[in-house]
């Protein structure tokens, strides 16, 4: 199988996640914005422990209306990418409201990032791999820009918990409808690549996402 064909047959396109995420763009702080707020607090939370007050370069790759933007360590110079305009047009009025912090934003896909190697100290993923269609794909491309020794804190839902899976095989089928993977692997996606894991940890309602943090060895 091509790495076109692996986010085809597992659910996601590119055309589907841009069409999806055009039309979520006007509700998606109502619909996603309180019920995910716990994880991104808890990333926000973990990174800023990891800063301890200096400056850190941080990639948020899918910062989609900017929600996580507001709450990451205003010493953190943030370049936020996302492949949809419509949900980047709300983070960029986001950002202006926040003129006093260091905050880029570009129209970019994670899977083809223009940055030169090693560019971040963090990247962050919020809510965005199991969205992207070749996941691994994104994973080779946050290693590459991520400094060597630098934190990836990846918060996404894995499959596995009792309490969604009834959930996760209702939506299976309508991934790229929807704009996600219901049933996505955390083994498959996270832990089988040659990185080092220093943490695992459920948040949102019910343990709904996990918040990975990794070490990019
Ligand atoms: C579920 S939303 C998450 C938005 C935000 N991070 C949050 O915390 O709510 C996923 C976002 O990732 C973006 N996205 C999906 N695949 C992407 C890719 N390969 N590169 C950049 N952005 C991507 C989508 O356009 C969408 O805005």
């Amino acid at each position: 199988m091509t790495m076109g064909q692996e986010g085809a047959a597992k659910g996601t396109s590119r055309n589907g996640v841009v069409r999806t995420y055009q039309r979520y763009a006007p509700v998606y702080d109502g619909m996603f914005g309180a019920v995910l707020e716990p994880g991104r607090r808890a990333l926000a939370q973990a990174a800023s422990v990891l800063c301890n007050g200096s400056r850190l370069s941080l990639l948020e790759i899918g910062v989609g209306t900017g929600l996580t933007l507001p709450l990451y360590p205003p010493s953190f110079e943030i370049t936020g990418i996302d492949v949809s305009d419509g949900m980047l047009a709300k983070a960029r009025e986001r950002a202006r409201r926040m003129p006093d912090r260091d905050i880029e934003l570009h129209l970019m896909d994670g899977e083809n990032l223009t940055f030169p190697d090693h560019s971040f100290d963090c990247v962050a993923l919020p809510y965005v791999l199991s969205v992207t269609p070749e996941p691994a794909r994104l994973v080779a491309e946050v290693r590459r820009v991520c400094r060597p020794g630098g934190v990836v804190f990846v918060l996404n839902h894995f499959n596995g918990n009792r309490f969604w899976w009834a959930l996760e095989r209702m939506v299976r089928p309508l991934a790229d409808r929807v704009g996600f993977r219901s049933d996505f692997d955390l083994a498959e996606h996270v832990l089988r690549h040659d990185w080092t894991v220093t943490a695992v940890r459920e948040v949102n309602f019910l343990g709904l996402s996990k918040l990975v943090t990794i070490r990019n060895a």
